[in-house]
């Protein structure tokens, strides 16, 4: 294999794209797992018009499986690159930033989830989406990305670790704080609290998007920047349905907490 620039700038525009469209499907309607299932009835429809029945996967078993090719596909690219070359900075910051978030995610993170079983047909467009992004994020740094010597030293690399760093923390200090809202076995909903809970209804998905901004600007790198739209478009929707959601359920939900951007929005 050898980088093809235009192959990563098709790639990088079409995950543009699928977040444009994610945005426009679900900017009105949440995508349907976890709190926002059963889903709504599609406008139009009669509401008394019962879902198809769902398969459904426990929560742990489908966040592992779909998780996992998000940290596999980056290994594998780095691994099997012929001559083998782990030393350049791309290759680094690939296997450290990257592939650490996901290693959590993989094999930290949905070990101890506690939540609803997970919709398969969702797990299904996971997997695809994080063979297709694992891709993209390991091809480029493996075979395309060259960086100047001095780069640790660039501003924009130590800002952007610093972010991705800060979102990481939040990220996982959030989804901890979430963990903690019910006992093993428990599926009901509470008001979050602690932590920038304080602020927003959706401090995981906050802190998930300053890490891939912080990625993005590390790496100063088409396919990274891409990946950090993508997930503003997909999990921003998300933040502000939950917010919604907590508005509707808890009469005493504290009306200063934003949905995603503290003081902002
Ligand atoms: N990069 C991306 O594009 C992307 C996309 C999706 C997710 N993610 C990341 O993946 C992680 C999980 O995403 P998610 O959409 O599943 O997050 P979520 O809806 O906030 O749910 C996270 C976990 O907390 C539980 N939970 C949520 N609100 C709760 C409450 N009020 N009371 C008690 N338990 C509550 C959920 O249980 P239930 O399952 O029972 O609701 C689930 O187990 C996040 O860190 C997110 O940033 C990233």
């Amino acid at each position: 294999m050898h980088c093809l620039p235009s192959l990563v700038m098709a790639l990088s525009a079409l995950l543009v794209a699928l977040g444009v469209l994610h945005l426009w499907l679900f900017h009105h309607q949440p995508s349907c797992y976890g709190k926002h299932e059963p889903c709504q009835p599609k406008e139009g429809k009669h509401p008394a018009a019962r879902a198809p029945r769902r398969a459904h996967l426990p929560t742990r078993c489908a966040w592992f499986l779909q998780e996992l090719p998000a940290f596999l596909v980056p290994v594998l690219l780095l691994a099997l690159r012929n001559p083998p070359r782990f030393a350049p900075l791309g290759c680094r910051l690939l296997g450290s930033m990257f592939c650490g978030h996901y290693f959590h995610r993989t094999f930290i993170y949905s070990f101890f989830r506690r939540g609803r079983p997970f919709p398969l047909k969702i797990l299904f467009f996971g997997v695809l989406f994080c063979i297709y992004n694992g891709f993209l994020q390991g091809y480029y740094m493996v075979y395309c990305a060259e960086y100047p010597d001095d780069w640790c030293k660039d501003i924009r690399f130590m800002s952007g670790l610093l972010l991705f760093l800060f979102g990481m923390g939040v990220n996982i200090h959030s989804d901890f704080l979430l963990r903690q809202l019910r006992k093993p076995g428990e599926f009901t909903y509470k008001i979050p609290q602690g932590g920038l809970f304080a602020y927003v209804s959706g401090a995981n998905f906050f802190g998930e998007i300053l890490e891939w901004f912080g990625y993005a600007i590390a790496t100063w790198s088409l396919p990274a920047l891409a990946f950090a739209f993508f997930t503003l478009c997909f999990i921003g929707p998300r933040a502000y349905h939950h917010h919604r959601y907590y508005l509707k359920k808890f009469t005493g939900y504290p009306r200063s907490r934003k949905a995603l951007i503290p003081f902002i929005f």
